[in-house]
């Protein structure tokens, strides 16, 4: 199935959806606004069943297939938005100070609402397809909060899907892998003490400055010396604060940033080795280091039958040429990783085309695309039990 007429159809009515999610932009957990946009939608659509509030913000949309048993797949998209002063300049622009739709979650909502009209339009698939609409994506784990809320459970889904835009994958393409494809994302910081003192007696003080600039060095060695070489780790201090003032030795150092893994066994690496180094180093110069860590988002793991299934839907919807099947993973996070925990599914890419990085202040979803990803929903669903 091509690109479908009637996602064409549609194009203009989605976008239009799409700026006005766009102009007002909400953030982690706090998106009543987006979530009733996305009830009311799915309710006018006819949806079987609309809930909202399941893992505090999120919206589900369940629509009956007319073509006999099958099946419950779950489709998902995000909808939150991210602190960023918007600079695209765009006539849509965020009307909201300081917050903007910079990864294009209004985009992917706006693409399951077209899906979920035609679903629910047609009905011309087995089984049940439920649209999943979820907050906090943005490092508030609102798909978790979906999960543990009994998302899977009570709707009895087998199988999940995702998909996120692309900047710089060209317009028409898809990309996907089996396995691991966005990282774990775990947060460090680390507090030195030492005794602050007169700079010009340093033998009478603690130098927890020193003590940090030999620690922040030391964790270079995880990736160089500790993790397997074929395997990825990134560890990236990206805070140092001390001190006040030219003449004085403070008393404290903290430093933080993040590790980003792409295995359990690299996960664990990460925080043994980076505490063993901080407390350690500390130890040597007689100061203290308190770790915290923090675990963010795990690994998110394409399954390998449904990684099979997005392709083949992919390609018959952007033609076998457009669809890579071997996309290299991303350190990146996503939140979807609790959802392919609880049960089998992928996420694929689409092309964004040319444009700013996602996170970037003039970052903008593509209009265009909109057709494709309808389509790829929309076939994803009519394929449902055919290609697994
Ligand atoms: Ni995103």
């Amino acid at each position: 199935m091509p690109i479908l007429n009637r996602a064409h159809e549609m194009q203009a009515e989605v976008a239009e959806w799409r700026r006005e999610l766009h102009r007002h932009p909400e953030l982690m957990f706090d998106v009543h606004r987006t979530a009733a946009f996305v009830a009311e939608k799915l309710k006018a659509f006819g949806c079987d069943e609309v809930v909202s509030g399941l893992g505090r913000t999120g919206v589900v949309g369940v629509i009956r297939g007319s073509r006999g048993a099958g099946e419950t797949i779950g489709f998902r998209a995000d909808m939150d938005a991210l602190p960023i002063k918007e600079m695209t300049g765009k006539d849509y622009a965020s009307t909201v100070p300081g917050k903007m739709h910079a990864c294009g979650h209004d985009g992917h909502t706006s693409m399951l609402l077209g899906a979920a009209h035609y679903l629910a339009e047609t009905r011309n698939f087995a089984g049940t397809v439920v649209v999943i609409f979820q907050p906090a994506e943005e490092g508030g784990g609102g798909g978790r909060e979906m999960v543990d809320d009994g998302l899977m459970d009570r709707f009895g889904i087998a199988r999940v899907y995702g998909m996120h835009n692309m900047p710089n994958l060209p317009v028409g393409q898809f990309s996907i892998r089996t396995g691991p494809f966005f990282a774990a994302t775990d947060e460090f910081r680390i507090r030195i003490t030492g005794r602050g003192g007169h700079a010009a007696w340093p033998n009478q003080a603690i130098d927890p400055i020193v003590t940090g600039a030999q620690i922040v060095q030391a964790l270079q060695t995880i990736a160089s010396r500790n993790a397997d070489p074929v395997s990825s780790i990134v560890v990236s201090v990206t805070q140092f604060h001390a001190g006040s003032a030219h003449n004085v030795i403070p008393e404290e150092a903290e430093i933080a940033g993040t590790v980003r893994t792409l295995s359990p066994e690299n996960r664990e690496l990460g925080e043994e080795r980076l505490r063993a180094l901080a407390e350690n180093i500390a130890a040597a110069h007689g100061a203290t280091a308190e770790v915290m860590w923090r675990r963010g988002y795990p690994v998110m793991v394409n399954h390998s039958a449904e990684s099979d299934i997005c392709a083949q839907i992919a390609r018959e919807v952007a033609g076998e040429a457009a669809v890579e099947s071997d996309a290299r993973p991303l350190m990146g996070g996503e939140d979807f990783a609790y959802m392919t925990e609880a049960r089998p599914g992928a996420m694929i890419l689409i092309g964004n085309g040319p444009s700013a990085g996602l996170h970037h202040p003039a970052y903008d979803f593509n209009d265009e695309i909109i057709p494709l990803g309808i389509s790829y929903w929309a076939a994803l669903a009519e394929g449902n039990g055919k290609a697994a």
